[in-house]
């Protein structure tokens, strides 16, 4: 049997850094948050490119944890897919809001914009508070044109993540959309933990304080409690697996594609494109290599050869640190190959040439 994915295998291949970083956590006594929590939630923002990154209990608790930082609740309709895990519809209900289903694209599998469209012309569309489109299998639901919707509208968009790790539209990555986003890391996901782990992402400050609050009983200060809150918090073992295998998804996406892609010739092959296809994918989706430590690794980020020009002008020497205190602030898309460049070393004096 061919199997999807497989989480062992994926163990077993780090198994000696995975092996570490659990003996680190296990030996530090502080099992719940903490360093390694803030250090992965740090990493994921630097390389979606997105200034929050709050780290929870499962996809599930994300998206309901975005949809309540920003203001959905009983009584608002949120448009989203029939096409998706349940969790995505679960969590709608969950959060109190109700779910109002639209079609997917048959091409693409992910919403049907002009479906969206006719349902905030239809005579439910005021209340339509929040678009919850789901980037499934990877790929990219149509945000540009969605994201349009949602402001002419009013609307909240909350991107749902759970499959779609390391993926770029139009030279960003996703999570990176909308008011908000929810990732899983299902030990299945492209990017999986040894258990139930999530995250969400923002760029609005208010929300971010909003989520960190909700996660831990509604509390911004420790053992005041200004609102009900839930316990969402991620546990620290978690954190620090998934902090070893991030700087790893760049090469599994790339061998996944490469597997669609001998997968789309032998079905070619064997002329049964009439009955199997993969949906149609639109957008530039990437695999993308991250370095969070220093220069050797963002010069490994561009494998192109046609990337050689990329450089930074910072010596490697002054490059050693984490993002936090090398002060990532961006990252550019080699427009040759499609790949993002991290610049690990870019503190506002380093800058990086984009070869193009
Ligand atoms: C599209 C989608 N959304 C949400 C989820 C929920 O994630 P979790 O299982 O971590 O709660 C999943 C996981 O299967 C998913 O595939």
């Amino acid at each position: 049997m061919i199997l999807q994915t497989d989480p062992k295998a994926a163990y077993l291949e780090h198994r000696e850094e995975i092996d570490e970083a659990v003996q680190r956590v296990l030996g530090s006594g502080w099992y719940i948050h903490g360093r390694e929590v803030r250090a992965f939630e740090e990493e994921f923002a630097t390389y979606l490119g997105v200034k929050h990154a709050v780290a929870v209990a499962s996809g599930t608790d994300a998206l309901e944890l975005a949809l309540r930082a920003c203001g959905i609740g009983p009584g608002d309709l949120v448009a989203t897919v029939s096409h998706t895990a349940v969790a995505t519809v679960a969590a709608v209900e969950l959060a109190g809001a109700t779910p109002f289903l639209v079609d997917v694209d048959p091409r693409t599998l992910t919403l049907d914009v002009a479906g969206l469209e006719e349902m905030f012309a239809g005579p439910e569309g005021q209340r339509i508070r929040a678009v919850l489109p789901v980037h499934l299998y990877g790929q990219a639901a149509d945000l540009p044109r969605i994201r349009g919707i949602c402001r002419r509208h009013g609307a909240i968009l909350i991107e749902d993540c759970a499959q779609a790790h390391g993926a770029l539209l139009e030279g960003a990555r996703l999570g990176n959309w909308g008011d908000a986003a929810a990732f899983s890391f299902y030990p299945t996901k492209n990017l999986g933990a040894l258990g139930d782990a999530g995250l969400v992402t923002t760029n609005d400050a208010a929300v971010d304080k909003k989520l960190r609050a909700l996660r831990v009983h509604g509390s911004e200060v420790k053992y005041y409690h200004k609102f009900i809150g839930y316990n969402m918090r991620l546990d620290a073992v978690h954190a620090a697996v998934l902090r070893v295998k991030l700087p790893h998804v760049a090469t599994w996406l790339s061998a996944r594609e490469a597997a669609a892609k001998r997968y789309d010739s032998l079905i070619e092959g064997a002329n049964l494109h009439g009955f199997m296809r993969r949906p149609v994918l639109p957008v530039s989706r990437v695999a993308v290599p991250v370095c969070l430590r220093g220069l050797p690794g963002w010069l490994r980020a561009c494998r192109s050869p046609r990337c050689r020009r990329v450089r930074c002008r910072r010596r490697a020497a002054r490059c050693r640190g984490s993002p936090r205190r090398t002060g990532i602030r961006s990252s550019r898309v080699c427009r040759r190959s499609g790949r993002v460049i991290r610049p690990c070393c870019a503190s506002g004096r380093g800058t990086v040439r984009s070869s193009s």
